[in-house]
């Protein structure tokens, strides 16, 4: 059976060799990563960037584990995996243990990864170490439940630089009957005992995602989770737990995680009697099964966790940093988002090909590098009613199919780009009049329409190779660079009549499987193709479609002013490098608001810049000032999406002042963001201390938009930026600020 996501293995570590009665894989980068067997005291242990991951195989044969957090020294002794001491009758030996994955079974009492029934009605799994291997870097730990005839081999797979570990599981069916899996996780994250430990996560919903929430970790579980078919809004597959009240942005133990799923998923976090808390995430149980005939098995989606003693703000720069090294598609040579244009805010459905061509060479003259045509291109696709399914050039709307226009975007030197939204079909349409029984649905049920739309069946191997021909056919057919992949409802009815009772909940799994396997195969065939993953907004990001996409849609709300909580909250847990955003109309379309056109750009310049409004009706002093932003923006863009990013005054909860800082790589340029959504009496705006620059360098410093307030010097050390700082005089309602900071020497003698 393939594997859901591609193993990092190859790319993160390279093979080790024996060292006496232990084995250590080496890394391949500039720095060293064993991951270490200590045969006599039968632990593992994994040192990686700054961080160290231990575990044991306890005196019961449970794999325990022993220590997750700052690197410790080569020698340090670790603790023998133990199973706690028995607290009473009701928490007797070996319920609490923490276990690297548990079954349900035995005396347990701790959230199992893995809860199955066997056909003979057994429903009891005891999984116990047996053996572990090194392949290519990855260390692969495989438990059994020898009775039961089941194994599990456990993936570990580290980041040598982030000291971020994947995490991921095959269950192996040995036995003679067939197992019904009812709940799997990818992993399990044990962390220390304690009782000031608090939460961040991410919630939302269409228009509004992303919002930041902290919540103590009481006694009692957490579910993060989407019962929706697809990754959702409402919760983000994303967590990080901190230690005391003292923990922010720069201070504090921070443990963090994503999983990489794009289907129903659950992070399951629990602090147990003995205050112990253990984050278990992996496949949503909810309405799932899976059964595995003998000789079949199930691979897991990849659990991805790290850690950090300094604040959520390195723990969002550790994440930056692996999406962009290790998760991306062709990271090794990311590319840098285009400015684009999209024409959904301008024509929605109303796109033709002398409407699209006028909007073309308007983005050209302003500098935008991508034109995009979003929906309402094909079929008979005038409104959400119809068309979705049919993907045939609309002749009425582009008579000559779309070639044309495409080579007018190409002469004026920007690549082109299309809408799809390839998983689903609107009942008026060819498709779904031919085949009515290609969707999500059950037997003689309702089928329950969310814009005015049903999702198709992609765990068939019919309908998902459809969607592949079809979209193949397409790319192969027209010179296309970029595809926008949407996907505008949830799942309902989710019933696979095709399938016998027992197999029908694989959709769960399969549909998703297929999805990434389409996906994979298109940029296979089409070289250089990059793709967006878009769901009405921000509702599909996670790690999993990232490892096939090459950017994201957050929201669909591109109000500059909530935009700034939006990306604020996606900061955490994702990269600027993937996060698109659009300078749209004025007042905006979702909240009626209004703002000047440097408060959108400087809003949209912290992500991938794109362009939304209606250019056409822009007067000529709003042209100068785009192309002023568009120029200035191509000389920051790199830092902005690759650099170290620094939150240094959070939007969240409609806080009046937002500011954000990024560093370049190569720490030769800083660019800083300021915002002040309403003013309030004669409040100054609070001074901003830059973070990240070298103390003993001098920086020159540029206003792209705004005032400094007088006396600001031209040139002065980092230690002057980050201690003294800048004050910028911003002031009213929705007012805006943005300068760059330039390295240009050391300070002479380097003395304070
Ligand atoms: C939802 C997307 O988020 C929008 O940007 C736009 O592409 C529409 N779908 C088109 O139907």
């Amino acid at each position: 059976m393939k594997r859901a996501i591609p193993c990092l293995a190859a790319t993160m570590l390279a093979l080790g060799a024996w060292l006496g009665s232990s084995v250590t894989a080496c890394a391949s980068s500039t720095q060293a990563a064993p991951i270490h067997y200590d045969a006599g005291r039968r632990t593992f242990r994994i040192d990686a960037g700054k961080i160290t991951y231990a575990f044991g195989v306890n005196g019961n044969g449970a794999l325990q584990t022993l220590y997750w957090g700052a690197r410790l020294m080569a020698n340090d002794p670790l603790p023998t995996a133990a199973p706690p001491a028995p607290r009473s009758s009701f928490d007797p030996a070996g319920a609490n243990t923490p276990q690297e994955y548990a079954g349900w079974g035995g005396p347990i009492t701790v959230m199992p990864d893995l809860k199955v029934h066997f056909a003979d009605g057994n429903r009891d799994l005891v999984l116990r170490y047996d053996s572990y291997r090194i392949v290519d870097g990855t260390l692969m730990v495989t438990l059994r439940d020898k009775q039961a005839g089941v194994s599990v081999v456990l993936d570990y797979a580290v980041d040598a630089n982030t000291g971020i570990i994947g995490r991921s599981a095959r269950i192996e069916n040995h036995a003679t009957q067939a197992v019904t899996l009812d709940r799997v996780a990818a992993a399990s994250w044990n962390l220390p005992p304690a009782t000031d430990y608090s939460l961040r996560y991410l919630t939302g919903t269409w228009a509004g995602e992303w919002h930041l929430r902290t919540r103590p970790l009481t006694p009692g579980a957490t579910e993060l989770e989407s019962r929706r078919g697809s990754t959702g809004d409402e919760n983000n597959p994303w967590f990080a737990i901190g230690r005391g009240a003292e923990w922010n942005e720069s201070r504090g133990r921070v443990w963090f995680g994503a999983l990489a799923w794009s289907g129903s998923w659950s992070i399951h976090i629990d602090q147990d009697v003995l205050s112990q808390v253990r984050v278990t995430g992996g496949y949503n149980p909810f309405d799932f099964a899976y059964q595995l005939e003998p000789g079949q098995s199930l691979d897991t989606p990849v659990f991805y966790a790290g850690y950090t003693d300094d604040g959520i703000g390195e723990a969002s720069r550790l994440m930056h940093q692996f999406e962009r090294s290790r998760i991306l598609p062709a990271h090794a040579q990311l590319k840098l988002r285009p400015v684009l244009y999209n024409s959904w805010e301008a024509t929605e459905f109303k796109v033709d090909e002398a409407g699209q061509e006028r909007l073309a060479e308007k983005a050209a003259a302003l500098g935008v590098e991508r034109f995009v045509v979003d929906d309402g291109w094909f079929g008979a696709r005038n409104s959400d009613h119809a068309g979705l399914g049919d993907w045939t050039v609309n002749r009425e709307k582009f008579p000559n199919g779309l070639k044309p226009l495409i080579d007018k975007v190409h002469g004026l030197g920007m690549s082109f780009g299309l809408w799809v939204e390839p998983e689903m079909v609107n009942p008026d349409s060819d498709l779904y009049r031919k085949h009515p029984d290609w969707v999500l649905n059950f037997d003689g049920r309702q089928r329950s329409l969310g814009r005015n739309q049903l999702v198709l069946n992609l765990a068939r191997d019919d309908v998902s190779e459809h969607i592949f021909h079809v979209l193949d056919d397409l790319l192969s057919h027209n010179d296309i660079q970029f595809l926008k992949w949407d996907y505008n409802r949830n799942w309902s009815e989710p019933g696979w009549p095709q399938q016998t009772p027992e197999q029908q909940q694989k959709v769960y799994v399969t549909y998703v499987q297929h999805l990434y396997d389409i996906i994979r195969r298109l940029r296979e065939r089409h070289l250089g193709l990059e793709i967006e993953s878009c769901s009405g907004g921000g509702a599909r990001v996670d790690l999993g479609i990232m490892s096939l996409t090459d950017e994201v849609w957050p929201s669909d709300n591109t109000d500059p002013s909530d935009r700034l909580s939006i990306q604020d909250g996606f900061s955490y847990a994702y990269a600027p490098a993937v996060m698109m955003a659009w300078v749209t109309g004025s007042p905006n379309w979702v909240n009626g608001r209004s703002s000047s056109l440097d408060f959108r750009f400087l809003s949209s310049m912290q992500g991938g810049l794109g362009i939304g409004a209606n250019i056409l009706q822009w007067t000529p002093a709003e042209d100068a000032t785009a192309r002023g932003y568009i120029a200035a923006y191509k000389d920051i863009r790199a830092t902005v999406q690759l650099g170290r990013l620094y939150r240094l005054l959070s939007p969240q909860e409609r806080a009046p002042h937002s500011a954000t800082e990024s560093v370049a790589t190569d720490g030769r340029q800083a660019v800083l963001f300021a915002f002040l959504r309403q003013g309030q009496e004669a409040q100054a705006y609070p001074t901003l201390y830059l973070q990240g620059l070298d103390e003993t360098a001098r920086y020159r410093y540029r206003l792209i938009h705004g005032k400094a307030a007088n006396g600001t010097p031209e040139v002065a050390s980092g230690a002057y930026w980050m201690h003294r700082g800048i004050d910028l005089e911003l002031r009213g309602d929705m007012d805006a600020a943005a300068a760059v900071f330039e390295r240009i020497g050391k300070v002479a003698n380097g003395s304070r």
